[in-house]
């Protein structure tokens, strides 16, 4: 049994798909904060599969005493957190203690049932401003952008400390590139709460014709179309890597991967491959720098190649096109 934190949300809900089509059997903690209840039916429909599910929070010991008595987990899969970086930098507080102490507090849990092994959902922002692309895993952490990037680079600590006063404890810290799509069952997805920050579901509702228009962040930066570089994968293959990951928690210590498709792709290229991939228009103009982006970034994914067996399968155009589908579905929904 693997409990599975956050698992109602994005990443998570695709986690728990690929687990239990693995034969792997899944128990869900969620406190519904930024999802809803009704993703655990549709992971029930997708996978044909039974799932426990927990509405509550990791910062909650008591809870967390109940949920490891009740099952037999073996390991834990961390994804619940907060991941707005502009609601960071305003409310920090917020941050640090369902990031940090959250995490903490699932680790005391932890280590009270005597089961230490968890893989944790960190991120590229990890690497700061200083690292130049490709990141990689022997570079060492940079200064954090946000109070979010920090809650990140401080649980990665966290988590290295532990293990040094502690050899039993194993981690896979997961640090993800910048995940888009969505099942291509279109049950599942991304869905965020009011205006989104992120590329992908902007592109996704303005062609929608819920927004009006894309504002591309910056067409003067150093790159081949002057626009922003990222290294975007889908989030069905960052799934695939955490069920991949759990056999490196067979080894005692820490275990750092990127998860990323190792490639740079501008924000003009992604614009123009959701237009060609669906056929529908995304009316875009040019707009200032949005602050604190970077110009480019991707990962080097060979550790991940190499130890794991992972890398990316799937395409721009499956990213696009299951996008589109989750956007469809979600549309419909809501009329
Ligand atoms: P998400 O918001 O869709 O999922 C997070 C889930 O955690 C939500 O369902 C939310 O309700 C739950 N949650 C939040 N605080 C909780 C708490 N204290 N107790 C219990 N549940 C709680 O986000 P996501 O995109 O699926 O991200 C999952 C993880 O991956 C996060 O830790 C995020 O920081 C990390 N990450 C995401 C991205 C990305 O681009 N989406 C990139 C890098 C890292
Ligand atoms: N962008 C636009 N217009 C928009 C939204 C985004 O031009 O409406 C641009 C941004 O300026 C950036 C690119 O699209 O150049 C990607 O932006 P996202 O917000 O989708 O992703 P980021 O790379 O900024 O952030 C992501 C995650 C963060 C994580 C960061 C570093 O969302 O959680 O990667 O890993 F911290």
């Amino acid at each position: 049994m693997i409990l599975l934190t956050g698992g109602t949300g994005y990443i998570g809900s695709h986690i728990a798909v690929e687990l239990l089509d693995a034969g792997h059997q899944v128990v869900i903690l969620d406190n519904l904060s930024n999802s809803v209840c009704t993703v655990v039916d549709r992971i029930k429909t997708i996978s044909q599969k039974e799932v426990e599910f927990y509405k509550g929070d990791v910062r909650d010991a008591a809870l967390l005493g109940v949920i490891f008595k009740a099952h037999n987990i073996k390991a834990v899969i961390h994804c619940a957190g907060l991941k707005a970086v502009g609601e960071s930098v305003s409310n920090p507080l917020a941050y640090y203690d369902a990031n940090v102490y959250g995490s903490i507090s699932l680790c005391k849990a932890m280590e009270q049932a005597g089961v230490k092994r968890l893989i944790f959902s960190s991120s590229a922002t990890v690497y700061g401003h200083e690292a130049e692309p490709p990141y990689m895993e022997t570079m060492a952490r940079g200064s954090a952008s946000s109070p979010y990037g920090a809650s990140k680079a401080m649980i990665e600590k966290v988590l290295e400390d532990l293990s040094s006063s502690d050899p039993q404890w194993s981690f896979s810290i997961l640090r993800y590139f910048n995940p888009i799509g969505a099942h291509p069952s279109g049950y599942i997805g991304e869905s965020p709460q009011g205006i989104p920050n992120n590329l992908m579901p902007y592109i996704s509702q303005v062609a929608a014709g819920v927004l009006p228009e894309l504002l591309i962040y910056g067409n003067d930066y150093p790159t081949d179309d002057g626009t922003c570089v990222r290294d975007y994968l889908h989030v069905v293959d960052l799934a695939v890597g955490h069920r991949m990951a759990l056999q490196t928690l067979e080894q005692p210590g820490v275990h750092y991967y990127n998860l990323g498709a190792g490639k740079g792709v501008s924000v003009q290229e992604m614009v123009d491959a959701f237009i060609l991939a669906t056929g529908v228009d995304v009316p875009y103009r040019f707009a200032p720098r949005r602050k604190g982006d970077l110009a480019a970034f991707w990962a080097s994914s060979e550790k991940a190649e190499r130890e794991l067996g992972w890398r990316t399968r799937k395409s721009l155009v499956d990213m696009m096109v299951d996008t589109w589908r989750w956007q469809q579905f979600t549309s419909s929904e809501n009329s």
